[in-house]
């Protein structure tokens, strides 16, 4: 599907933990076309800065034409989409990428066990409500919990913090141990170090594994080449062993890249 650009409305904005906002917009087309896993750009009105901020769709209402998106401040781009208010716009050029495999390709891999780290958390919450069946959400977190009461009605969730303020003190892994969860198939989303840790599990246990490598994207556009990763296979067209995060992901099997 094509992706497109869109003068989204803001419909209201909130922050739901320090520094993480979420972001409620009207946004017909995009929010139609998108599946999740898959992320926006979005554009500053500040012309200085070209390059938009790629940012993953935490939900999309398809019938009501509402895109949520939920994201950390993180520079000058995202500082200013934070004081966004009702009734202001923001341009949206979306939905990019490729997401996370349909209910329908996993349906035999259940429990879907959904892993999400820090502000790779958010772009799970679509995917835990496109999937059917049984679902187990791991959600890790430094110290302060954001979105797990969205999750809590679609299936049972697992915290694990670093400070084991709540939940499994340690990592999402650790969570998995503690609770003796044995994914059908894993869904992951988050920093690098977890990702290279589910990798490991997934190979040690034989499970189907796929990885949203979002975090290292940076202008989410095809267009700074700072989001490359080695890949098992050789693209096809440039014949190298390379593959776009923000055009051929930011989902992958895991059995095709090298992390
Ligand atoms: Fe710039 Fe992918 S993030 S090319």
């Amino acid at each position: 599907m094509e992706s497109m650009t869109e003068q989204a409305l803001v419909i209201g904005q909130e922050e739901i933990s320090e520094g993480i906002f979420s972001l409620w917009l009207l946004s017909k087309q995009i929010a139609l076309q998108s599946k999740s896993g898959q992320f926006v750009c979005a554009y500053s009105k500040d012309h200085s800065r070209l390059l938009p901020r790629p940012i993953s769709i935490c939900e999309a209402d398809r019938d009501g034409g509402k895109l949520r998106l939920v994201y950390r401040v993180a520079g000058e781009g995202t500082k200013e989409f934070s004081a966004l208010k009702k009734g202001d716009t923001l341009r949206l050029l979306g939905p990019l990428g490729n997401g996370y495999p349909s209910g329908e390709t996993l349906m035999e891999k259940q429990p879907f066990v959904l892993v999400g780290g820090g502000i790779g958390i958010p772009p799970l919450l679509q995917l835990a409500k496109d999937l059917p069946g049984e679902k187990i959400m791991v959600l890790g977190y430094r110290d302060k919990l954001f979105l797990q009461e969205d999750f809590a009605p679609l299936g049972t969730v697992v915290i694990a913090t670093e400070d084991g303020s709540a939940g499994v003190r340690g990592n999402v892994i650790d969570a998995m141990r503690a609770c003796s969860i044995r994914p059908g198939v894993l869904l992951a989303c988050g920093p690098m170090p977890m990702l290279r840790g589910l990798k490991q599990y997934a190979q040690q246990t034989g499970t189907p594994c796929y990885l949203s490598l979002e975090e290292r994207m940076a202008c989410g556009m095809g267009a700074c080449l700072a989001c490359v990763c080695k890949t098992n296979e050789k693209d096809a067209h440039t014949q190298v062993h390379n593959r776009r995060i923000c055009k051929e992901g930011p989902v992958f099997n895991v059995e095709d890249v090298c992390i």
